[in-house]
């Protein structure tokens, strides 16, 4: 069994041949691409009986159909979100697709944290002023988050860590989630959207992209919120959409912007692109903003989750090849 993993890092080669030398099923070979899977690179997969994914690369029908036209018979996700697969068009095909629904769910949370601490303390820019010797708290300034409240969008593993941790600060949570939240009792108040958007100092988006919740941040949305308030969004950049996120900024309805992740990050992001020109304008907008802070979906990037994605990735692959149903299954529509 040969497995093309693309969009492959070097610290993704490291996890999972760590993982791989620890399966119990020998002769699963693994074939390293730094390329993201898109009809172009199906190729690359020539030979290959299983293609393992992220979260940027393609999985359309007509990429599906070429990946099984060439003998690809699995498709392993080593992420939770399937927002960029074909499920239908995997399910005709008779394809075993499976992802890594949870990997340190924490760390996602934690990460949300580290984006509202750094843009509401500055962080980031104390840091740059102090090594050049700059000491003047001007531009500063902050605000106290103890008391304030915290508005989370989909209250499932990450939210829920998320809605812990923002409780222990002293904050004052609202979820809002269309799915029961009874693990959350005593922790956050439920409540629905419009509400939650009318209350919250910081919204954190925490649920998934689906055609439902694709640019549930709105113009409209935006306009409910409280003036000044800080939007987080770690899940996936479709859940916003970015030119009404602008102008919000440039009105000053929205006080502030945490992203990890971006709606036209598969071009930019896990690359290093210091040495090119930019060429999306909207994304070179947004970082004009002061009081926009941007990193490059890192929120899972750590040693645990890391070895939990690969970990899992290779025991869904064991799945497949003794023919056992698997838990990690993509629904089938
Ligand atoms: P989960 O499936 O445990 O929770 C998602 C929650 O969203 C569920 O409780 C669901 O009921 C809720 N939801 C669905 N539609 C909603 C709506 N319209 N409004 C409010 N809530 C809604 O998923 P998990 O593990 O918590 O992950 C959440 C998202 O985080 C993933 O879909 C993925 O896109 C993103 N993610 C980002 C990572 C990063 O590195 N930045 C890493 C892992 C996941």
């Amino acid at each position: 069994m040969k497995i093309a993993v693309y969009s492959a890092q070097p610290y993704d080669r490291r996890f999972l041949d760590e993982a791989r030398a620890a399966l119990p099923a020998p002769g699963v070979e693994a074939v390293y691409f730094s390329d993201r899977l898109e009809l172009d690179t199906v190729p690359l997969a020539q030979g290959c009986q299983a293609v393992c994914v992220f979260v940027n690369d393609l999985l359309d029908a007509p990429v599906l159909e070429a990946l099984h036209a060439l003998g690809v018979r699995a498709v392993l996700l080593r992420c939770a979100g399937f927002n960029n697969v074909d499920l239908r068009a995997g399910a005709r095909l008779d394809l075993f697709m499976a992802r890594v629904p949870a990997y340190a769910p924490e760390a996602v949370a934690e990460h949300a944290l580290a984006l509202v601490m750094t843009l509401n303390r500055r962080t980031h820019r104390a840091y740059a002023r102090v090594r050049e010797g700059n000491f003047a708290l001007d531009g500063l300034l902050g605000m106290t988050l103890h008391g304030k409240t915290v508005g989370i969008i989909g209250a499932g593993q990450i939210g829920a860590a998320a809605a812990r941790i923002f409780h222990g600060m002293g904050c004052k949570v609202l979820v809002s989630d269309p799915a029961p939240t009874p693990q959350l009792d005593g922790v956050a108040e439920r409540t629905s959207l419009d509400d939650l958007l009318a209350r919250s100092d910081v919204v954190s988006l925490h649920c998934p992209l689906m055609d439902a919740t694709r640019h549930m941040i709105n113009a409209a949305s935006l306009a409910r919120m409280k003036r000044g308030a800080m939007l987080v969004n770690t899940s996936r950049g479709g859940l916003i959409d970015t030119a009404a996120v602008i102008e919000a900024l440039k009105s000053c309805q929205l006080g502030a912007l945490a992203i990890d992740v971006y709606e036209q990050e598969s071009t930019l992001f896990f690359q290093d692109h210091s040495s090119d020109i930019i060429a999306d304008d909207v994304f070179q907008r947004l970082m004009t903003f002061p009081n926009v802070l941007v990193t490059g979906h890192q929120g899972f990037f750590t040693i645990e989750a890391m070895r939990e994605i690969a970990a899992v990735t290779f025991s869904n692959l064991a799945c497949h090849l003794r023919g056992a149903p698997c838990a990690n299954a993509l629904p089938t529509t």
